[in-house]
């Protein structure tokens, strides 16, 4: 494999972390093993993501259906999440890297987002990678909350109809300080977008591969890498008109 090139990093990754269930069913372990498992993946490809030079992360890690899965496993999957937030704090304090949370943290217990306050507060003068944890997130809900908060700012007189825009729309959404991302990697073989940033994503890259989550390796990771940074993005435009600006291509 080519090594990669640090200047066509993506600067936004997300990923869509599937196959912990099915990993651990394979083994004839309870699901929530794979869970546990995950979280193993997680801090391996937030350490790497650092330290190849992407500038924000974005993992799905509960959807707004998830709710809908055995109350055991969304206990089992809230307490985790909490331990994990807690434990890796002060590695991300060494990382010089910043907690953000998208989603309807209305719906979390509130231990969890009491530990989330916590990380965020304590990272947030960090000035490295953004990490952004989806957490009770659906591209659909947040889209529905952008139209009412627009409908009422209209309403109110704040705005006028004429004033909406994509970039106006952008600004409404959880996701508003964040770029939108480049390249998006989901595990597992599913390939599908699930309710994830469905906005966001118009001209993201996409790559999925078999593998489950908590199977993902480094290697892995870098060969995801390196498919993005093989691709030619177009937007719209034609492959010459791309080679004449010298490569738009990633990042
Ligand atoms: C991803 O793994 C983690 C979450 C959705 C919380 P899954 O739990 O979806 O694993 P599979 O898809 O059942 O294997
Ligand atoms: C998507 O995985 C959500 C997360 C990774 C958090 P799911 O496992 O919930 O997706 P579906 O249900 O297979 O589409
Ligand atoms: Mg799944």
């Amino acid at each position: 494999m080519a090594p990669l090139d640090p200047h066509k990093m993506p600067v936004h990754l997300a990923v869509i972390m599937d196959g912990n269930g099915r990993w651990a069913q394979q083994r004839m372990l309870k699901r929530i093993v794979g869970h546990q498992r995950g979280a193993e993946t997680v801090k391996m490809v937030v350490e790497q993501a650092s330290l190849l030079g992407i500038k924000y992360l974005t993992l799905f890690a509960f959807s707004t259906e998830n709710w809908s899965r055995p109350a055991l496993e969304v206990r089992a999957l809230m307490t985790l999440l909490k331990k994990y937030i807690s434990h890796e704090t002060a590695r991300m304090m060494r990382n010089n890297i910043r907690y953000n949370i998208i989603g309807n943290r209305s719906e979390l217990p509130a231990d969890v987002n009491e530990t989330m306050d916590k990380a965020i507060h304590k990272t947030a003068s960090n000035t490295g990678m953004v990490l952004t944890l989806a957490l009770s997130y659906g591209g659909r809900q947040e889209l529905c909350q952008a139209a009412v908060r627009l409908a009422e700012d209209v309403a109110a007189g704040k705005l006028s109809t004429a004033e909406i825009t994509t970039e106006l729309i952008d600004s409404y959404l959880d996701t508003s300080n964040l770029p939108d991302p480049d390249f998006l990697i989901r595990t597992s073989g599913e390939k599908r977008i699930s309710n994830f940033l469905l906005w966001q994503l118009a001209y993201t890259e996409l790559y999925f591969t078999e593998t489950n989550w908590p199977d993902f390796t480094i290697n892995e990771l870098q060969k995801a890498l390196a498919d993005f940074q093989s691709r030619e993005r177009r937007f719209g435009m034609t492959g010459d008109q791309i080679t004449q600006r010298g490569g738009l291509s990633n990042a």
